[in-house]
């Protein structure tokens, strides 16, 4: 990575189109990539990829994909099609489900002689606490769940995970720091905390060792995105630089 935006992913969440336009169009330069989730691709399918890579952007297709082998590796495929930068499966999807969808694409992208997309994988949800692991059977604490799914999730063959700032250094010390970790969960010092219980500043969470920072309604609420996102950059410049 070069440049401090390049770290950030902007999580387009709204409902249309027009409205995941306008951002990209205030923001592809000033950032990494953008973040296209189950709303917006549920509502406007492939075209939102699309209308990303038009403005010149990248995207992170954050669809979660967890199915049998088989189906989680076409649908691997048919994202490295669309040209993604990123996109990402369950952990708890397993290791066959894992190793074979990166197979696949891998082997696709150098049969098009394209560049394959980061593969991630979601380790323990972080809405879920103590007591919803132990409804599932897991009864290891959080912390030793997500790091014992992410090693499963590197042996597996997959470039990092998506994880919570708290659990950046864990990752990092029982992968390598190579092992790719994005993270949501961001706020800058000033910025409202909306519903994120245990956030850390983009400083705090690149200190940990974060590679890519998921960041949503502090840039994208913002009356100003473009100046919200440049403000993010610097502190972030500002870090590496200390
Ligand atoms: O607006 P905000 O910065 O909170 O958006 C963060 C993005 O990251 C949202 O798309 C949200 O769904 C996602 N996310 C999260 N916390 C997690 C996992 C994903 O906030 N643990």
């Amino acid at each position: 990575m070069s440049a401090a935006h390049e770290k950030i992913i902007i999580a387009l969440d709204v409902e249309t189109l027009e409205q995941a336009r306008e951002l990209v169009g205030s923001l592809t330069g000033a950032v990494g990539a953008f973040k296209i989730g189950k709303q917006l691709f549920t509502r406007c399918g492939p075209d939102a990829v699309a209308m990303v890579h038009a403005a010149g952007g990248r995207v992170f297709l954050d669809l979660k994909y967890h199915d049998i082998p088989t189906t989680v590796a076409l649908a691997g495929c048919e994202a490295a099609r669309m040209g993604v930068f990123m996109f990402n499966v369950h952990a708890l999807g397993g290791s066959a489900m894992i190793a074979q969808t990166v197979k696949a694409v891998r082997t696709m992208a150098k049969e098009a002689q394209a560049p394959a997309p980061l593969i991630l994988a979601v380790t323990v949800l972080t809405s879920m606490a103590q007591a919803d692991l132990a409804e599932l059977g897991l009864h290891d604490p959080v912390e030793q769940v997500v790091v014992r799914l992410a090693r499963l999730a590197r042996d597996a063959g997959a470039d990092g995970v998506v994880a919570s700032p708290r659990e950046i250094r864990l990752i990092k010390e029982a992968c390598g720091p190579e092992f790719v970790v994005v993270t949501p969960g961001i706020r800058p010092a000033t910025a409202d905390l909306n519903d994120q219980k245990r956030a850390m500043t983009p400083a705090e969470a690149l200190a940990a060792g974060a590679d890519y920072l998921v960041i949503g309604r502090p840039v994208t609420h913002a009356p100003d995105p473009a100046a919200a996102a440049r403000a993010i950059a610097a502190e972030l410049e500002a870090c590496r630089a200390c």
